[in-house]
């Protein structure tokens, strides 16, 4: 039967997958709030019930607890094995996704309730409707649409989702190493649907991941906040320290003034730049999109490589600093700064905390501050990764995308992580797709995320058309 049977029958039933999308968003699966974890299981337990419907052979696998800073231990969400065909004759394709998402609160700007899924422009507002319940879903849908046909699916499909992504990905490598030659013996190849296209309109593959390191950078003074005007002048100020301390990390153009870093970056190859040059990508409208008054570059392949592969520093924000409106003058008497680098080849996460904690460290002594310092990485460093574009699994997955919207897709990297990229990779030794259906705009881990109901259906489309085309191989 032909691809334009499978896709009748995905717009045939596109209302019912758009309702399946709006079950998902109402559970808020939100990993990083222990207060959520409640959700995040029953998230996992609803999507092994779709998983099931569908023929699939389900195992939650546990995933002991996971320690919060204040020691208390809050059980993590079992990561999902579902199993969907087991024919020895057939090659065996491994999906994975995540079913966690970021915080949402209407106050946080959020023109909807940011856990009930509204349509509206042919755009469906709702966290995690991008990243990543949409395309998780798409999987669904994919698989449904085929078997309704009677089309027999010419791999068999092994999914991995996950609960923690949004978090770390706490305890998944080790599930994973113990499952090498288990549950990941068989693999052929591997595809992740959890980034996204350069722009809005044109599909892409993605073939390279920046990875993250986070630190935090505790300062404390005094014992208590204290009243600037009765105490100012007279004490060594957590908050002031901490502002110089991150001042000097980077320069106005996002240029990092750790040495060590730019030493572990791999050298860009002959021929590389080319590489970005030919990239379809309007740098302008990129600027006007983001209401950015300049960006730190205007030389298109200059900025992607600065988007993709070369490190970048942010800071995130500041613990126990005054953030309300209005005006209130107080010295905070504690204070932790969050910033984070995104990491690329070859950059190591362990080599990257010694350089970057030792750096910290060395500043501080030039602060000449009696206050108290102490200056750590945060969760488990997300390593980057990078894959072979030519391998036949992407074509398979530039064909599916030509297939479904009569373009050949841009080969693009992203300066996002999904930390577990490169364990698959690894642990079967087969070539990993990112395989995104999502538009660039989609806002993900912002106010108003949302994902276009024309990305969701035809993104369902190019899955089917995958999983066809990877019989082909
Ligand atoms: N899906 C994103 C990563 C992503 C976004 C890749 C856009 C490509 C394009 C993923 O869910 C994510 O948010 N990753 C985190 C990882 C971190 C919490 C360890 C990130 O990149 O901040
Ligand atoms: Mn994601
Ligand atoms: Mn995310």
């Amino acid at each position: 039967m032909s691809l334009e049977a499978v896709k009748k029958e995905i717009d045939a039933n596109s209302h019912r997958f758009i309702e399946r999308l709006r079950d998902a968003v109402a559970i808020p699966s939100v990993s990083a709030d222990p207060e959520r974890r409640s959700d995040v299981l029953h998230m996992i337990d609803w999507a092994a019930k779709h998983l099931e419907a569908l023929g699939a052979d389900c195992q939650q696998i546990p995933n002991g607890t996971q320690q919060l800073p204040d020691g208390t231990e809050i059980v993590l969400p079992p990561v999902l094995f579902a199993e969907l065909g087991k024919d020895p004759k057939k090659k065996t394709l491994l999906v994975y996704g995540h079913l966690d998402v970021q915080p949402a609160e209407k106050s946080d700007g959020w023109n909807t309730d940011p856990f009930v899924l509204t349509e509206k422009d042919g755009k469906l507002y709702g966290r995690g409707s991008s990243d990543d319940k949409g395309p998780v879903l798409a999987w669904m849908n994919a698989i449904e649409a085929l078997k309704k046909l009677n089309i027999d699916i010419p791999v068999n499909i092994k999914f991995c989702l996950e609960g923690m992504e949004e978090n770390g990905s706490e305890g998944l490598e080790d599930i994973l190493t113990r499952e090498k030659d288990g549950y990941l013996k068989d693999v052929d190849f591997c595809c992740i649907s959890d980034s996204q296209w350069l722009g809005k309109t044109k599909p892409c593959l993605t073939y390279g991941l920046r990875g993250i390191c986070y630190y935090f950078v505790e300062i404390q003074g005094v014992s208590q906040d204290l009243h600037s005007g009765i105490f100012g002048g007279s004490v060594y100020e957590p908050m002031n320290d901490l502002l110089w301390v991150l001042s000097q990390l980077s320069a106005v153009d996002g240029k990092i003034h750790i040495p060590e870093i730019h030493q572990m970056v791999a050298p860009v190859k002959e021929g590389e730049r080319e590489l970005y040059e030919s990239i379809d990508f309007d740098i302008d409208e990129y600027r006007k999109d983001l209401g950015a008054f300049d960006l730190t570059t205007m030389d298109k392949a200059e900025l992607l490589m600065r988007r993709w592969r070369y490190p970048s520093l942010s800071v995130h924000g500041i613990e126990g600093a005054f953030s309300s409106p209005g005006a209130k003058t107080v010295i905070p008497a504690k204070v932790v700064g969050k910033f984070s680098i995104r990491i690329v080849p070859n950059m190591k996460p362990n080599e990257v905390d010694d350089a970057v904690v030792a750096h910290l460290n060395k500043l501080w002594s030039q602060r000449g501050s009696p206050n108290r310092f102490k200056a750590y990485p945060g969760h488990e460093g997300g390593k980057c990764w990078s894959a072979d574009p030519a391998d036949p699994n992407y074509q398979a997955g530039a064909r599916a995308m030509k297939a479904v919207f009569g373009v050949e897709p841009d080969l693009v990297r992203e300066g996002c992580s999904i930390p577990i990229t490169i364990t698959f990779q690894e642990l079967t030794g087969k070539n990993v797709l990112l395989l995104p259906i999502c538009a660039s705009d989609d806002m993900a881990h912002s106010q108003n995320e949302k994902m276009n109901v024309r990305n969701y259906i035809e993104g369902t489309k190019v899955m089917a058309a995958y999983l066809m085309e990877l019989g082909k191989l």
